[in-house]
């Protein structure tokens, strides 16, 4: 059993009281119930620049652009489970999303920080392509080169019936499968499910090309523009 289980919802949409909020919220009530500390990282509220691709974080651990991005990579770094939350906008998760994304950037990745996390996408969009953009969020946690993540699921919610728009927390259904999803997320940290079949080619494919590459390259670079990444995978015993 886990203890002190820190579960973060991000929510990306720009309207505070919107669907996509109450449903990330929803669920972070259902990780509160099987107790957990919950936190919402209201995106918008914060200032947050566009990725420069400059890779400083690669070599430094922490990006040079001056804005909230840091204290959001702390709180992202100490959870133990991460619910990300989008609308459907163009087919896709919105561009805060995207921004969110780019700013977690390479090192994110390369050091594989999601490690050991549990993830879990939400959605909301008019038709039925909220179940694929919520599916997609949950990219985000299959990357990892040096540890894996796991992800406890994800939740798409049409909110158009019959051309009539509708508020999800009017919809006790899909405000339960959030919640339901917030508690299986925590009941998969408290218990350490490992997913032992989830994402298994990727897998693969990641432990034997792509892993053995990003391990050369990082080790040629520790010093320099690989010094954070090879720090941190140093640290946690990974490289
Ligand atoms: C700019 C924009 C683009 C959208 N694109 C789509 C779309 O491609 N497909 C869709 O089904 N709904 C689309 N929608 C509808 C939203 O996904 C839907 O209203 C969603 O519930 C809004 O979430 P929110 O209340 O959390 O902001 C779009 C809405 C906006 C404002």
């Amino acid at each position: 059993m886990k203890k002190n289980i820190k579960v973060v919802g991000v929510i990306s949409s720009a309207r505070f009281n919107g669907n996509t909020a109450a449903l990330v919220r929803e669920a972070l009530k259902g990780a509160e119930e099987e107790g957990a500390s919950v936190m919402e990282i209201f995106l918008p509220k914060y200032k947050l620049g566009f990725c420069t691709g400059c890779l400083t974080c690669t070599a430094k651990g922490k990006c040079p652009v001056l804005d909230d991005f840091e204290a959001i990579r702390k709180l992202i770094y100490e959870a133990d489970g991460i619910i990300l939350g989008s609308p459907t906008y163009a087919m896709e998760h919105n561009a805060i999303m995207k921004c969110f994304f780019e700013r977690l950037g390479p090192y994110t990745m390369y050091a594989s920080l999601l490690g050991g996390k549990y993830g879990a996408g939400i959605s909301t969009s008019y038709g039925n392509s909220s179940k694929k953009v919520a599916k997609g969020l949950t990219g985000v946690f299959k990357l990892g080169i040096f540890q894996r993540s796991y992800v406890s699921g994800f939740l798409g919610v049409n909110t158009m019936v019959k051309g009539v728009e509708r508020r999800v927390s009017e919809s006790l259904a899909d405000m339960n499968k959030a919640h339901d999803l917030g508690r299986k997320m925590t009941m998969d940290i408290n218990s350490g499910n490992k997913y032992h079949f989830q994402n298994l080619i990727m897998r693969i494919i990641i432990s034997i090309s792509l892993k053995p590459i990003f391990k050369k390259s990082i080790l040629r670079n520790k010093e320099g523009r690989e010094h954070a990444t090879y720090s941190s995978l140093h640290q946690r015993g990974l490289i």
